[in-house]
């Protein structure tokens, strides 16, 4: 928005004002007495005031919501701003000009992100990308000298105007006043590109003044603008999903750790597991520091029961960023896993130290406490996660299943209720009291709460099964019989099921039995 405010300045002094910026410095050199202010520059003058008290309080209003002080950037984001040497920071920022003016002149190369390794450091000036500083610099130059010498006025006002809208919007991002926490983004050079349009279209007309062949120059110009307008739609449809977006990024910047980090967590979410870890494992690669790359890549290690090397990435993980919750939850779960319970309960309580509201880390912690029978403090860990998240449904199912098991079945039934009350539509809990309110022979809202979950779920062997083992004790033999079969339909192998209907069908032949004898 500044860049807006100081670019309708420019447009002001240049283009309606016909303002001659060289004949401006000459005169303010030699404190000319023509420059006295003439009532048309005195309009000029007031617009601008307002321009400027307008950018004034944008930034004051940013400063309101952003608070002060930059925010904290790291080497990654830019690592030429990190390096010592005035040196190199200047070789590296000056390379990064020529990239962002290469990508105006041919938007071929783009990428959603250029951090991350994408474009290594120039450290010496063997390196040929010395090149497009020179490059740059002359064509810049060159333009900056036609600009201010030229004879022809009109021809310095379309330079100065073109140079204008080039190099002003993008002072801002060019590291020049404060460091930028991106090295290349490709939404900065938007506005610039206004000015390399005006620059282009001169150039064009100048040429095609002089040109005799001008029919080449116009099957020219028109071949570049139907390229580009492929390229915008190309472009276009690889924006329209993320897959497509992170996958165009691999050509353009393979050495970016990010890049491979997205392609990566895309293929997870998509459930491509085995795919998801080449492109994780790239990017620990790509930046042994990539601690988001190592959760999710421990992560998934984990799920797969490759546990050794799940904690080898998730320890080193917290080791480079102590204060990563995520990271020491997971770690946690590993060496629950792994059977290592004291270091699973001491990751569990660094996790929740570094992140307050973790209820996912209250009821990992709660499993690990069950399963070291001690009861009180995985119900109050359980408790915690609820407390923090009320929807969280497994872990009132845990409570429930807890005290179910201990013998607390008062106790179970009030925690069901309370949980069902939060999230009335949750069918697993509705299994859950259900089962709770069996046990206590309160058959007939057991029923009704069996029936509710099996609507909602018509296909867990479990709830058909529990059902039949309600009826099967309530004497509704026939019902039972009907919902034994159901279970054993949906899951032949269910635990116990088998052996109840067995039971069940020979009772009913002894009754046939003595009903026919
Ligand atoms: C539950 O939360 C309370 C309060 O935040 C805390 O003091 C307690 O240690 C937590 N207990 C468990 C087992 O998570």
């Amino acid at each position: 928005v500044l860049c807006v405010v100081g670019l309708n300045a420019v447009f002001d002094a240049l283009v309606i004002n016909k303002l001659n910026v060289l004949e401006l410095i000459q005169k303010l050199l030699h404190k000319d007495k023509s420059l006295e202010v003439s009532p048309q520059r005195k309009g000029l003058l007031f617009r601008i005031t307002l321009l400027m008290s307008g950018g004034a309080s944008i930034l004051y209003i940013r400063w309101r919501i952003m608070g002060t002080g930059p925010p904290a950037f790291t080497e990654v984001d830019n690592p030429a701003s990190f390096a010592d040497s005035l040196f190199v920071r200047a070789i590296n920022y000056n390379y990064y000009y020529s990239l962002n003016a290469w990508l105006l002149l041919c938007p071929w190369w783009l990428c959603f992100d250029w951090s991350m390794g994408c474009i290594p450091l120039i450290k010496s000036v063997s390196d040929w990308r010395i090149i497009a500083l020179a490059a740059l610099w002359f064509c810049l130059i060159g333009l900056i000298c036609q600009a201010l010498c030229s004879e022809d006025s009109h021809k310095r006002r379309i330079l100065t105007l073109g140079l204008g809208f080039l190099i002003i919007p993008f002072l801002p991002a060019s590291n020049l006043f404060f460091r930028v926490g991106f090295v290349i983004a490709e939404r900065v050079i938007y506005l610039p590109s206004i000015g390399y349009c005006i620059l282009f279209t001169y150039g064009f007309s100048l040429l095609s003044k002089q040109a005799k062949k001008k029919k080449i120059l116009a099957v020219a110009v028109l071949g570049i603008l139907l390229i580009n307008v492929m390229r915008c739609a190309l472009r276009s449809s690889q924006w329209r999903s993320e897959e497509q977006l992170f996958r165009s990024a691999l050509s353009v910047c393979p050495l970016n750790a990010k890049v491979h980090y997205n392609v990566g967590k895309n293929l997870a979410d998509k459930g491509n597991q085995s795919a998801a870890i080449k492109y994780y494992r790239e990017a620990v690669r790509l930046n042994p520091k990539y601690v988001h790359a190592m959760n999710n890549l421990g992560n998934i290690l984990k799920e797969r029961n490759e546990l050794q090397e799940a904690e080898e990435l998730l320890s080193l993980a917290v080791q480079i960023q102590p204060d990563f919750a995520a990271a020491w939850m997971n770690l946690g779960i590993v060496q629950n896993s792994l059977r290592r319970f004291e270091e699973a309960e001491q990751s569990y309580w660094t996790a929740i130290k570094h992140r307050k509201k973790y209820p996912d880390c209250y009821y990992n912690l709660g499993r690990l406490y069950a399963d070291l029978n001690r009861h009180v403090d995985a119900l109050n860990a359980w408790r915690n996660a609820t407390v923090l998240k009320p929807e969280h449904s497994l872990a009132w199912n845990n409570m429930i299943i807890l005290l179910d098991n201990t013998g607390n079945l008062a106790q179970a039934e009030a925690v069901g209720r309370e949980a069902l009350e939060l999230i009335p539509n949750d069918h697993s809990l509705m299994f859950s009291l259900a089962n709770v309110l069996g046990k206590s022979q309160k058959y007939k809202e057991s029923e009704a709460l069996f029936l509710k979950a099996i609507k909602a779920n018509p296909n867990a062997a479990s709830y058909h099964g529990n059902l039949a083992v309600l009826y099967h004790r309530w004497g509704n033999l026939d019902l039972a019989k009907k919902h034994y079969e159901v279970s054993l339909k949906l899951d032949p192998m269910a635990p116990g099921t088998k052996e109840n209907y067995n039971l069940l069908r020979r009772k009913l032949e002894q009754l046939q039995k003595k009903g026919s004898a």
